[in-house]
């Protein structure tokens, strides 16, 4: 039997590559950048199966330059923005992506963005490589204190969840918006009735919300005028949900205290961004699921979704369910 054709949009790491190679006759692209659209489209030509990264968008011109053998698109995330879901399901191809395994890692991200911005660390880094450390000062660099704050969460999905779980041990008061969200009374979370309340009560604002067209820049000039002073936004989702320009204008104007990204828009950020020249914003290359084990499981969840996809197998993570159902 002839193994099943698939391309692979980059070299995701061995414990997923590995079965991908086994099971399929597979086209890797090797290249750090990602395939080029026209590339893409070449590539994926005949294939049954295709494993994306985030930095690939997936629509209908897609499937279409796929054939109709393609069996299975299997992104390498938890988030799927960069797929045109409904593209996908009217064509009746179940979508597979990583959820879980990456949770504790971008939890544990959200932290360190999170005390970074509130105790200046990279501020007080440029700081010392300057030479400006000419003494231990009594008020040099201060920052924001955790031990009773109020942290809001926007969205309380698994990532939201761990984040609050992280916060208990700072002693922090949790409370969080998503009208989706069941409770989980051990998190000791409480929920808020808008976002209005969440901003007015938080001093830490953390955002854990898909982008859909809903969420695309929910944080505008409007959201930021609504935070505390003193309060600290982070941004472990996507980059999409925050308009930039309003939330350079708050962070130059001292509105809020600072801003933690992992995730901008575009990425990678044009290195003549504005929010590059202010010191209270933090900016991460997008790499709060960087841990070894996260991303080996990134690679081994999307391998099995696209074998199951091949098999005609329910993928073991499908975003798009329905596609069972008809
Ligand atoms: C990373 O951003 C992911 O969605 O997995």
């Amino acid at each position: 039997m002839p193994k099943p054709k698939v391309f692979v949009t980059r070299l995701i790491r061995d414990k997923g590559l590995d079965l991908v190679k086994d099971f399929c006759e597979a086209d890797i692209w090797p290249e750090e950048l990602p395939p080029s659209r026209e590339v893409l489209l070449e590539k994926v030509r005949g294939v049954e199966g295709i494993v994306c990264l985030l930095t690939d968008k997936i629509d209908a011109v897609v499937l279409d330059a796929a054939g109709g053998q393609l069996k299975v698109i299997s992104n390498h995330a938890v988030g799927f923005d960069n797929v045109v879901v409904a593209d996908a399901t009217v064509r009746g191809i179940p979508v597979g992506n990583t959820p879980g395994i990456l949770t504790d890692a971008t939890a544990d991200f959200t932290f360190t963005l999170l005390m970074a911005a509130a105790r200046r660390l990279t501020e007080a880094e440029r700081y010392l490589r300057a030479g400006q450390w000419v003494t231990w000062g009594p008020s040099t660099l201060l920052g924001m204190d955790m031990v009773g704050k109020t942290l809001g969460l926007v969205g309380f999905g698994r990532i939201g969840r761990a984040v609050a779980k992280r916060a208990r041990g700072f002693e922090m008061r949790v409370i969080y918006f998503d009208p989706q969200a069941a409770p989980v009374p051990e998190l000791k979370a409480t929920p808020v009735e808008s976002l209005d309340v969440l901003l007015r009560e938080s001093d830490f604002v953390s955002l854990h919300t898909p982008l859909t067209a809903e969420t695309r820049y929910m944080v505008n000039a409007d959201f930021l005028s609504k935070m505390k002073p003193n309060a600290v936004l982070v941004n472990t989702s996507r980059g999409g949900v925050v308009d930039q320009e309003a939330l350079y204008d708050a962070l130059k104007a001292k509105r809020i205290f600072a801003a933690a990204l992992d995730v901008t828009d575009p990425e990678p950020l044009p290195l003549d961004c504005p929010l590059l020249r202010l010191e209270n914003c933090l900016i991460a290359p997008h790499i709060a699921s960087a841990s070894t084990y996260s991303r080996d499981m990134m690679a081994y969840l999307s391998a099995q979704n696209l074998i199951a996809g091949l098999k005609g197998e329910r993928l073991p993570h499908c975003v798009n369910p329905e596609v069972y159902e008809r």
